[in-house]
């Protein structure tokens, strides 16, 4: 008896399971997702998100959730917060009277959590998991109603298109909610929320108290978000008479996808978190209260908060105004609030009032603060309208451009309560005080004199020396001669070449895959050379995307006429380049020569290229460590094909981030790499004053002497690895020292053994990233970067002693350490090249002509 039940039960859970393999994602009335197992789920269409029960952390209870199929762990939202269901007899469906509802089977009475009362009887309605991530409740009739929807109902998660805010007109209000603790979703102290008053800004609250506010929206971010929130997200704020309220959604066009989520966690850090499967990990983006002066009211009225050196925070008074005297605990230094030093005598007018600039600021609290939308207002008007009312205290000409709103004035009344003063960025406060006494004014003035004077005499030196500097460079690199690659051998290195580009031409004829394209047909696919199509401009000419007939996707490299190049000569070259071919290098699919054109077609990228990401402060955080690792191995494996393992030997001549694309998984690829051999040889010829390289990834040797080996790759790979280790770039690095680059300061850290400094502050502190395994990569990099070329090692031991750990020699001082246009010391750098290759490919220096 007892088996047969058995039986049946199985044979329904078997049905169940037929049913869910095919991850459905609607569930209608005589439908139930049960808590069985894994199989009993809802799968949105594009398989982005999934619902089903949970048990969160360490809690054995269960709950109805939805989370990011490809990351379990985010929990976006939860149905049945506060209800947790006791064991595994939870019921989630669709109940008689058409409501979504969760019931336990072992409990009678009503359910434990329904979505919504619906009045009307019926069991005709559906519900659809969206892969947005949002969960609807509509009516079976084709009429796409929404009557329910998850969104509706944050937990303490905003997705991309929900929205989060206020309804004027209803009242109610869609805000986020924190958990009570990783083991426990229930609603925690914290919540985030929109509030609608004055200019609407975002809250963070502890209970009823605010910790953290955005400030006012200022157009296209916050005041106090001091990031910018568009790069891969469109950041949108809605402002109206009948509702308030922000939502984004995604813009980026990778191949890869990309997550975001604004989460309220549950010990009240409200960050943006991203997440992309090119690294499958949640980065933190952003966070709200990361440093003392985000902290709501750190310094009290009047009073604007600054970030000092060890994440520490300086209170001072606006203008006019004195530390606060009878706060007991106040050090005199405005952290208790501050107070006016002059009382305010209204209605006296402008003779006896003025207002005090104070520039850089996120704006006060605008709770109280009232928004003129009027795009024509001056500031004049805007001072007379703050002027006609005793109660303002300030005001502000903002430009929210944003959300409909216009620009127009702001202005304040009531104590100006969180102030903060950043670096840069920020908007301009106006301050009302009494006018000082004209004693006081000059002796101000005075001071400012004595102050400016000094200062602008020493910037005017700091320029004429800048200037000095950049024409003294100038002739530097004006002078350099030029040179042409050439085999070594002990034979007549002329003729070594020509036999050995015969035999390799004889090979490459039998199995190349190498096209050759009709100009008609290039032409077509770039739209005859459209500017919209330009992807770059590179050092031998730009560069274009293009669309063959057959759909494939290509790049076209339009080489400088002035190569002066034979066409035969240029053909064999091309068909030799062709047959190098290596993961970490892009594919040359074939050429076109007509005429005075010479093009090389290549395998479309459509990530671009590493200085894209590397030196864009949001980009950059999509590099975690362990990418960057893979980026820096696979660049060193390319080179080292180059240079070594691929029959033609090349110097790149050229190694530099814009010239590493990234393919769509973000695997480098070297591109230009054949181009020191087809611009080498003519170079003599045809363009006497050309430096081949980029000034900051030149080695010594080669930036004054013009020589160059394979070293000088190898110091290019070293510049380029600090630059991907600190996202940094090498020249136009600014730290301290204006006068010190990014291979000079590493250096510097190096020996104070502080390495670690360095390292990109996107890749997150500490423990984020292995110590010793980013410690290695540096000290690589400082070994391909000495000044002497054979002190550096050569692209093969790069690659052992970046995948072992093995016993490296200390690095000499690098080249170059300063900024400075490099003319001393150059004869010994020299004779270091002539002497170290012998067994390498080596350079005949033929002046220019
Ligand atoms: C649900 O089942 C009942 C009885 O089995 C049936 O009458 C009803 O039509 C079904 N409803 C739907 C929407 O399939
Ligand atoms: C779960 O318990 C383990 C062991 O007690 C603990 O190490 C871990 O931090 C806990 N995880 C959570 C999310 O509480
Ligand atoms: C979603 O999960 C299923 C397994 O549950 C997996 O087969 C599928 O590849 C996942 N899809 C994505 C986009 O991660
Ligand atoms: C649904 O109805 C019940 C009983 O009438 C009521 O207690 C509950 O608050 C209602 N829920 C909603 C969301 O309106
Ligand atoms: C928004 O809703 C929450 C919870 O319902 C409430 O505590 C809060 O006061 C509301 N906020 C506003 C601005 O009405
Ligand atoms: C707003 O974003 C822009 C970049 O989009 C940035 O330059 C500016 O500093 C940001 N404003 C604040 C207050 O951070
Ligand atoms: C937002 O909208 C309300 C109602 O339309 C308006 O009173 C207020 O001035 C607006 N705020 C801003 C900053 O535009
Ligand atoms: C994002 O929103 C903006 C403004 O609403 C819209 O113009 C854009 O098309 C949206 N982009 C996507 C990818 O949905
Ligand atoms: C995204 O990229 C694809 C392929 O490169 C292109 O066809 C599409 O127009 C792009 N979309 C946007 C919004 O840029
Ligand atoms: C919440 O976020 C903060 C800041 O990122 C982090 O330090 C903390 O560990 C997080 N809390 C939990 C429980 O994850
Ligand atoms: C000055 O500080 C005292 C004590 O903290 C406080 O009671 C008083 O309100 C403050 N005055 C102003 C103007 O902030
Ligand atoms: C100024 O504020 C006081 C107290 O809040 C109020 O009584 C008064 O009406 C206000 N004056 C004006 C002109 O708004």
């Amino acid at each position: 008896m007892v088996s047969h039940k058995r039986l049946l039960m199985n044979t329904f859970s078997l049905f169940l399971v037929f049913q869910f393999c095919h991850s459905i994602d609607t569930i209608t009335a005589n439908q139930s997702i049960t808590d069985d197992g894994d199989s009993q789920i809802l799968v949105s269409a594009g398989k982005h998100f999934v619902l089903g029960f949970f048990s969160p952390g360490n809690s054995s209870n269960r709950y109805v959730g939805i989370w990011y199929n490809a990351s379990k762990q985010m929990v976006v939202w939860v149905a049945n917060r506060e209800k947790p269901i006791k064991g595994s007899t939870g019921v989630f469906k669709i109940s008689r009277e058409g409501n979504l509802v969760i019931i336990d089977r072992n409990q009678e009475g009503p359910p434990l959590w329904s979505a919504n009362n619906i009045s009307i009887p019926s069991n005709k309605y559906f519900a659809k998991l969206l892969d947005n991530g949002n969960l609807v409740l509509s009516p079976q009739d084709d009429s796409g109603n929404i009557v329910w929807q998850s969104f509706d109902y944050p937990t303490h998660t905003h997705l991309p298109g929900m929205q989060l805010g206020f309804n004027r007109q209803t009242g109610k209000n869609k805000s986020l909610t924190s958990w009570k603790s990783p083991d426990d979703p229930a609603s925690g102290d914290y919540s985030l929320q929109l509030d609608p008053q004055g200019s609407p800004q975002l809250f963070l609250y502890k209970g009823s108290v605010p910790v953290w506010r955005s400030g006012p929206w200022m157009g296209d971010n916050w005041s106090g978000v001091h990031q910018p929130m568009g790069t891969f997200f469109h950041y949108q704020y809605v402002n109206s008479s009948d509702e308030v309220y922000v939502t984004y959604n995604n813009t980026a066009n990778f191949t890869f996808s990309i997550y975001a989520v604004f989460m309220l966690n549950d010990s009240g850090s409200f960050q943006w978190l991203i997440w992309s499967n090119v690294q499958p990990v949640w980065t933190r983006y952003w966070e709200a209260l990361k440093e003392r002066c985000d902290e709501y009211g750190r310094c009290g009225g009047y009073s604007s908060c600054t970030t000092n050196a060890n994440n520490g925070f300086e209170c001072a008074c606006v203008p006019g105004f004195q530390p606060n005297k009878s706060g007991a605990a106040a050090g005199g230094d405005g952290s208790e609030g501050c107070v006016r030093e002059r009382r305010l005598e209204c209605g006296l007018g402008k003779a006896e009032e003025e207002f005090l600039k104070l520039e850089h600021v996120k704006l006060p609290d605008t709770v109280a603060a009232r928004v003129l939308n009027d795009r024509s207002m001056s500031q004049e008007e805007c001072e007379k309208e703050c002027l006609s009312n005793c109660n303002c205290t300030g005001y502000s000409k903002v430009n929210i451009s944003g959300g409909g709103s216009g620009s127009g004035c702001m202005s304040w009344y009531g104590e100006l309560m969180d102030i903060r003063h950043y670096s840069d960025g920020g908007q301009d406060l106006y301050v009302r005080v009494a006018r000082r006494n004209s004693k006081g004014f000059n002796k101000r003035r005075m001071l400012v004199a004595l102050l400016t004077v000094p200062v602008i005499l020493l910037a005017f030196i700091l320029c004429c020396y800048y200037l000095l500097q950049k024409r003294q460079r100038k002739v530097t690199t004006k002078m350099q001669p030029h040179q042409e690659l050439l085999f070594n051998s002990n034979a007549n290195p002329e003729e070594f070449k020509s036999s050995f580009v015969a035999a390799e031409l004889q090979e490459a004829e039998i199995n190349s895959e190498l096209s050759f394209f009709d100009l008609s047909v290039v032409v077509a696919a770039t739209d005859n050379f459209s500017s919209s199509n330009k992807l770059g401009q590179g050092g031998f000419g730009p560069v274009y995307k293009g669309r063959l007939s057959n759909g494939q996707e290509i790049a076209v490299k339009r080489l400088s006429k002035y190569s002066g190049q034979g066409i035969v000569e240029f053909k064999n070259e091309v068909m030799l380049i062709a047959k190098l071919q290596h993961r970490n290098l892009v594919r040359l699919l074939g050429c076109c020569i007509q005429d005075e054109e010479k093009m090389l077609i290549y395998e479309y990228m459509p990530n671009k290229s590493l200085d894209y990401f590397l030196f864009d402060e949001t980009r950059r955080q999509l590099l975690q460590w362990e990418k960057r690792l893979e980026i820096i191995v696979g660049i060193a494996r390319g080179v080292l094909y180059l240079h070594q393992d691929s029959l033609l030997r090349i110097i790149h001549r050229d190694l530099k981030a814009s010239n590493i694309l990234l393919d769509s998984d973000m695997n480098p690829k070297i591109s230009d790499f054949g181009m020191a051999r087809i611009f080498g040889r003519s170079q003599t010829e045809a363009n006497t004053n050309r430096v081949v390289g980029t000034y900051g990834y030149m080695s010594p040797e080669y930036a004054m002497d013009g020589l160059f080996s394979v070293k000088s790759d190898v110091f290019s790979f070293g510049v380029l690895l600090l630059e991907i280790i600190s996202g940094k770039k090498n020249t136009g690095y600014n730290y301290k020292d204006p006068y010190m680059n990014l291979i000079g300061h590493a250096w510097e850290l190096w020996r104070e053994g502080k390495g670690l400094d360095i390292v990109d502050s996107c890749m997150g502190e500490g423990d984020c990233y292995p110590g010793d395994e980013v410690l290695r990569c540096i000290h690589v990099g400082l070994l391909c970067v000495q000044e002497s070329p054979s002190d550096r090692p050569t692209m093969s031991n790069v690659v052992f002693m970046l995948s072992n750990q093995t016993i490296m020699p200390p690095p000499n001082q690098p080249a170059f350490i300063m900024k400075r246009a490099p003319y001393a010391d150059s004869s010994s750098s020299a004779t270091g090249t002539a002497s170290c290759s012998i067994n390498e490919v080596t350079i005949s220096v033929v002046e220019g002509r």
